[in-house]
C-alpha cells in the first residue's frame, strides 16, 4: 500500500501493562500502517483516572476523535479488547475494524468477580503480589529462556503499574459488560488473534468471537501465549497487517 493511504490503527495494551507491549509488533506494522500505541489512564505515562470500562473506552474514543478524526482500525490486547468492545458498543462511528487479540467477548462469571475481589485486596498492599501471582500465566512457558529481554521488558511494565491503578482496573474488568451481542450484531470487521498456548484466554475464546459472528476471522499464533504481541510480534503484525489490508481494499 502506498504511503499516502497508510491506514491507522490504534493499539492498546492489556493489564497491568503499557504501551510497551506493543512496541516490537508495531514497528512491524510501521511500514503499512500509522500506529498509535496508548497508554490507557492511570497507566504508562498517563496520569488520568478511569474507574470504568466505558471511562477507558472514552478516553480512546477522546483520543481517535482528536487525533486520526474518522473511523480507525483499533486493536486491544486482553483488558485493551475489553476497552475494544465498549468501544465499539459506545461509538461504533470511530471504529473502522476491530482487532480483539488474547482477550475474550464474555463478562466475569461468579467465581471470576470473587478472584477479582481477593486481587483487589491483595493489591492493596502493593503491586508486587499480583505482578508475581500474574506473571508465570502471562506467556507461553519458557520465554525467560527464550527470550530474556522480552521477559525482563514485561517484568519492568508490570512492575511499574500503581496500587491505585491495579485497584482500578481489577474492579472496572470485574464489573464490564458482556459484549457478545456486540460483537453479534457489528457491521465492522472483526479479527480475532490468540496465542495458541494462552493460559489466561486460549484460543476458545477467540471461537466464541467466530460463534458470536460468522464474518470474524481467527488467526492462531503458534508458540505465543497471552502476551502474543509481544512473544511473537512480527507473526501478530503480519496476522494484523494481511487482514487490515484485505478489509482496507473493500
Ligand atoms: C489482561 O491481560 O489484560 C488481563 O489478564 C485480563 C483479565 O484478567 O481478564
Amino acid at each position: 500500500m502506498p504511503q499516502s493511504e497508510k491506514c491507522q490503527i490504534v493499539l492498546i495494551h492489556g493489564f497491568p501493562l503499557d504501551r510497551r507491549v506493543w512496541d516490537a509488533c508495531a514497528r512491524s506494522l510501521s511500514t503499512q500502517a500509522t500506529c498509535h500505541a496508548l497508554d490507557l489512564p492511570g497507566f504508562g505515562a498517563n496520569n488520568l483516572t478511569a474507574l470504568t470500562m466505558a471511562d477507558f473506552a472514552e478516553y480512546v474514543a477522546g483520543y481517535i476523535h482528536e487525533t486520526i478524526g474518522g473511523p480507525t482500525f483499533v486493536a486491544g490486547l486482553s483488558m485493551g479488547g475489553y476497552v475494544v468492545l465498549e468501544l465499539l458498543a459506545m461509538r461504533p462511528e470511530l471504529v473502522r475494524g476491530v482487532v480483539l487479540v488474547d482477550t475474550k467477548i464474555v463478562a466475569d462469571n461468579e467465581t471470576q468477580k470473587t478472584n477479582r475481589n481477593r486481587m483487589i485486596d491483595a493489591a492493596r498492599s502493593g503491586p508486587a503480589a499480583i505482578v508475581s501471582e500474574m506473571l508465570p500465566n502471562m506467556t507461553a512457558p519458557g520465554m525467560a529462556d527464550r527470550d530474556p529481554e522480552g521477559w525482563q521488558t514485561l517484568q519492568t511494565i508490570m512492575q511499574t503499574v500503581t496500587s491505585k491503578t491495579m485497584m482500578a482496573s481489577l474492579a472496572a474488568m470485574r464489573d464490564r459488560q458482556d459484549h457478545t451481542q456486540t460483537i453479534a450484531r457489528t457491521k465492522v470487521p472483526v479479527l480475532a488473534v490468540v496465542g495458541a498456548l494462552d493460559a489466561i484466554t486460549p484460543p476458545a475464546c477467540a471461537d466464541q468471537v467466530l460463534a458470536a459472528n460468522a464474518a470474524a476471522q481467527k488467526i492462531v499464533i503458534s508458540g505465543a501465549g497471552h502476551m502474543a504481541p509481544l512473544e511473537a510480534p512480527q507473526a501478530v503484525a503480519a496476522a494484523i497487517s494481511g487482514w487490515v489490508d484485505t478489509v482496507a481494499r473493500k
